[in-house]
């Protein structure tokens, strides 16, 4: 468990792995997380670590078809869902249940570019963490969470 907020430099894809996994021992069920960051920062890495760590086997890939995708997690837990809202500008036009699918009390869940989700993610669960990665030059990467 890491103390918030937190700050740190991870400088591989299997540390930033490890931060995940640290932080995700705080969550709990019906928890979503916020994931901040440019392109290429770890996002999705730190998504992966932190499946694992709750108990996923299968492996994690970005959402291509798809908004998010559900990866069946331990118990307590139902799933962790992961949710890549990239493509979206804006949730006006979407329908209003699109993100029901992957927050709910046996889910914890993980949103890549949440601004435009935000306020329809409020509803759905507790915003228990908002994660941010910046490039810091090759591999290195500035981890931030609170
Ligand atoms: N310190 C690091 N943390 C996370 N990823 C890293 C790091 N160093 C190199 N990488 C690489 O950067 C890429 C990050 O990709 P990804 O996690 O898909 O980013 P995002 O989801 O933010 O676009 C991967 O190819 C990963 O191996
Ligand atoms: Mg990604």
């Amino acid at each position: 468990m890491l103390d918030l907020p937190f700050n740190g430099t991870s400088s591989s894809a299997a540390q930033t792995e490890r931060f995940a996994a640290a932080l995700s021992a705080r969550l709990e069920p019906g928890d979503i997380v916020l994931i901040s960051g440019e392109l290429g920062t770890g996002k999705t890495t730190f998504v992966r670590g932190a499946a694992r760590s709750l108990g996923v086997s299968d492996q994690v890939t970005s959402p291509t078809f798809t908004i998010g995708q559900r990866y069946a997690a331990a118990p307590p837990l139902d799933y962790v869902a992961h949710v890549d809202l990239y493509r979206l500008q804006s949730l006006e036009h979407e329908d209003p249940d699109l993100l029901a699918d992957y927050a709910g009390p046996a889910i914890i869940t993980f949103v890549e570019w949440p601004a435009v989700g935000l306020e329809r993610l409020e509803s759905l669960g507790r915003i228990a963490l908002h994660v941010t990665l910046a490039h810091r030059g090759g591999d290195e990467r500035r981890i931030e969470a609170a």
